[in-house]
């Protein structure tokens, strides 16, 4: 979130509502930092304008301690705050909540009754057992290290195995990792050429409204197998080498991507 370009766009527009997504942002795994928090309030605050902060993967951090939310930070009650146990639990469970003023509670619980009447009865008696049981909090913590030990093997296995000349962004939680791909290889040339490796990852063109995230990719690492990161990643850098040696003899056009099956 750009902060300092906030204002006028909302001196501007008169947005109905803020949407950010604070701590350990999919996809580059950024946290805001506290002096941005604040200002973030301020601003809503001045301009009267509510700010719904997504929380999915505040659970998820390596540290020593989950960053706060912008909620806690909030004396205003002009957060409203949105989590979900899709990330921190699984994602079939399909039950998320919302801390808010209980008349913004009452009026969003109407609209949510017309498009799914509620929610699924099973998956919150599945999670008010694990609670009651105390074993949400084990969970989380294995959870935790086992996300963070994977990651550490994605990060290892791209230090040996891609060429020189990208940019890791190492997230502090979370389930993703941003890249910045070398030079001017673009994210969708690498995808087709990955498919031929029967491996695949996301282009960061598709978290950007505005055309932009052509060099940049997301790598998932919370659900593969330990040995399908290193080599998934290993298989991209194959992909990338082959692409670096034929840009050097001919220039890519933006070919559209190839329909290939990705095992
Ligand atoms: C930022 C963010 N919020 C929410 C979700 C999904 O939450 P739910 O499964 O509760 O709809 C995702 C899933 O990718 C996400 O990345």
């Amino acid at each position: 979130m750009r902060v300092d370009l906030l204002e006028a766009i909302l001196a501007r527009r008169q947005p109905r509502f803020i949407y950010t997504l604070p701590t350990f942002q999919n996809p580059t795994g950024v946290v805001m930092s506290l002096e941005r928090r604040r200002r973030l309030l301020q601003l809503a605050k001045r301009y009267q304008v509510p700010i719904v902060e997504d929380d999915a993967y505040g659970e998820i951090y390596f540290g020593e301690e989950a960053p706060q939310p912008l909620k806690a930070l909030d004396t205003y009650g002009n957060v409203l705050y949105l989590s979900t146990y899709s990330k921190m639990l699984a994602p079939g469970l399909r039950v998320a909540w919302l801390v808010a003023p209980e008349p913004v509670i009452e009026r969003m619980g109407l609209y949510k009754q017309t498009f799914d009447l509620n929610t699924n009865a099973i998956g919150q008696w599945i999670i008010a057992e694990l609670m009651q049981r105390d074993l949400l909090n084990e969970h989380l913590l294995r959870a935790r290290q086992c996300y963070q030990h994977k990651l550490t093997l994605m990060l290892d296995a791209i230090e040996r195995y891609w060429p020189a000349g990208g940019r890791v962004y190492p997230p502090a939680g979370g389930m993703h990792l941003w890249y910045r791909l070398p030079g001017d290889m673009r994210a969708r040339h690498l995808l087709r050429e990955a498919a031929h490796e029967r491996v695949a990852f996301v282009s960061g063109e598709l978290f950007h409204v505005d055309g932009g995230g052509h060099h940049y990719i997301r790598l998932s690492f919370a659900s593969p197998e330990e040995k399908h990161i290193t080599e998934g990643v290993r298989r991209i850098g194959i992909a990338m080498r082959r692409l670096m040696a034929r840009r050097t003899h001919s220039d890519e056009r933006d070919l559209p991507i190839e329909r290939l099956p990705v095992v």
